[in-house]
């Protein structure tokens, strides 16, 4: 049943029961699990650590690419397995243990985590599980919908467990592009020069004699959960859409403009949605999420082609992708993350960044994952990785939340993710202000008038009124600077009434 997807031989003898392969798991050990934004997640595994975990103390550091589906990471949260968690996730349950403080969450920027623990800087990982579609007569790696930090993981845990999934089409294979940079100081250049390029192997190459494990597993990745779009991403959209074609006019791009990136979430997919309507043809995409958005583009032709690290589809997009396999073959390539988003090649391909921001403030600061400054949403995820390094970075959001009773755009940001200096473009329902080479005294009025709620405005001016009084590059009434998120906790409302 699964012969054409264990080739080599040698390895038969290593398929169990996901119950067995969780007995090899001992308490306090550091585990890295593929999945990343709900693809490719291991699907086994997880429920049976929380099974294991029922029958003795099981503590472990998880590490994955990004978000688990199929409620992993809440399902483990629960059950007291996950004692620390990095680099990013988006589980309510995990959340709500993060912000109580029992578990310990590291936020890091996605290029990072493997590069961390190649230079030794993180505990080594002890066992890695890996979904894949197949493992190859060399003992190389397939992977499913994501690559993520999957690459890293296999190569330096001391144990690999494989979930091979049957839910995963073997056509799948070939869509993978692993390379993995070396070690530091000494490293030549990453050979990557366009987002089409192919610069690695097909499969994740390991030493057959680490698998310690082969599970067969038979279940889908959990669909996307980005809403449709609504009036006010569209709004967003044709704001974004109508500056990206005055770059074009102005002759800083072609009519293909540069490589795109799209952060994850409903508001980013329903962005690019928006670009169907777009005049722009023959697009890349150089992200790290592909969403419902890409594959519509490039059904249409809009895109060209995409890279990223990760697939995340709803249930009936990810039906018609996988039916059609064969259209997007040559079109889609999956990376590891540290290459997907890597610095140096998005500084090199002049990436658009295209990210959401919870929050920003009138200088351009941008706060993407602490509600009211203190508790932890998802994450930073990619977007700092592009923010910082790409071209232009565009950062998105709804102008009011909560309806209403929470303004995106504050005097002060009350949690920094992206400072002014990383931020080019601020874009809500209401317009767009471009900050390119502006002072944040010239940012906060163009910011205010193009981009706040109309019934923010008025304090939003005044705030800025007052703080000019005080002088400085970067006027602010420090005692009033955090004022609108306290009275949102005391009121319920950031309006002044
Ligand atoms: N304060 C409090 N809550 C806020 C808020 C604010 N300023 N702005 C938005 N929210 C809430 C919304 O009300 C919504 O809550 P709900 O789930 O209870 O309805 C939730 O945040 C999500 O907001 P939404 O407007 O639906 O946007 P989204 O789905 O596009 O997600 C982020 C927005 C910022 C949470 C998401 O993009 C994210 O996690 N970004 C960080 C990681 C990242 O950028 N990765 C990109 C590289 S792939």
């Amino acid at each position: 049943m699964y012969e054409d997807r264990i080739r080599r031989p040698a390895l038969m003898d290593k398929v169990m029961s996901a119950s067995d392969a969780a007995a090899l798991f001992e308490d306090g050990m550091s585990v890295g699990m593929s999945g990343f934004t709900r693809a490719g997640d291991a699907k086994a595994l997880p429920l049976a650590l929380v099974e294991r975990a029922r029958r003795a103390p099981l503590n472990l550091t998880l590490l994955t690419g990004a978000s688990l589906g199929n409620d992993s990471d809440g399902l483990m949260a629960n059950a007291g397995v996950v004692a620390r968690r990095m680099p990013f996730q988006s589980d309510a349950a995990l959340r709500r243990k993060i912000n109580a403080g029992e578990v310990m969450f590291i936020d890091q920027h996605l290029s990072e985590t493997a590069e961390q623990l190649r230079s030794g800087d993180l505990k080594p990982i002890d066992i890695a599980v890996i979904e894949a579609v197949a493992i190859t007569a060399d003992g190389g790696i397939v992977p499913t919908m994501s690559v993520g930090n999957s690459a890293g993981f296999a190569q330096q845990a001391g144990r690999i467990i494989v979930e091979i999934n049957l839910n995963a089409p073997l056509a799948l294979e070939g869509l993978h592009d692993i390379y993995v940079p070396g070690q530091r100081p000494h490293r030549g250049a990453i050979p990557l020069l366009a987002p089409w390029q192919r610069i690695g192997a097909t499969a994740i190459k390991v030493d057959p004699e680490r698998i310690a494990a082969i599970v067969i597993t038979d279940s889908p990745d959990s669909p996307s959960n980005a809403l449709p779009p609504d009036e006010e991403t569209d709004a967003i959209a044709r704001h974004v859409i109508a500056f990206l074609a005055g770059e074009v006019a102005a002759g800083r791009m072609g009519p293909e403009l540069l490589p795109l990136q799209a952060g994850i979430g409903t508001i980013a997919n329903a962005v690019l949605h928006g670009l169907l309507d777009s005049p722009f043809r023959d697009m890349t995409m150089y992200s790290e999420v592909l969403q419902d958005s890409a594959i519509e583009l490039l059904d249409s032709g809009h895109l060209a082609m995409a890279s990223a690290s990760s697939i995340t589809l709803s249930a009936p997009v990810h039906a018609r992708f996988i039916r059609d396999i064969e259209r997007y073959r040559d079109r889609i390539v999956l990376r590891p993350q540290e290459i997907s988003n890597h610095p140096e090649l998005v500084r090199r391909l002049g990436i658009i960044a295209l990210n959401t921001a919870l929050e920003f403030d009138i200088y351009g600061n941008v706060n993407s994952t602490h509600v009211g400054g203190t508790h932890m949403m998802n994450g930073i995820g990619g977007s700092g990785d592009f923010a910082r390094n790409g071209q232009i970075a565009i950062f998105v959001s709804k102008s009011v939340a909560k309806d209403g009773a929470i303004s995106s755009v504050v005097p002060f940001a009350a949690h920094v993710d992206h400072t002014e200096h990383d931020v080019d473009v601020l874009v809500t329902e209401w317009g767009l202000a471009d900050l390119r080479g502006l002072a944040p005294r010239e940012r906060a009025p163009l910011i205010i008038e193009r981009c706040a709620h109309p019934d923010y405005r008025p304090q939003l001016r005044a705030y800025f009124e007052a703080a000019l009084a005080g002088g400085g590059q970067t006027p602010h009434v420090l005692e009033q600077a955090l004022s609108w998120h306290l009275r949102y906790r005391r009121e319920g409302s950031m309006l002044v009434k």
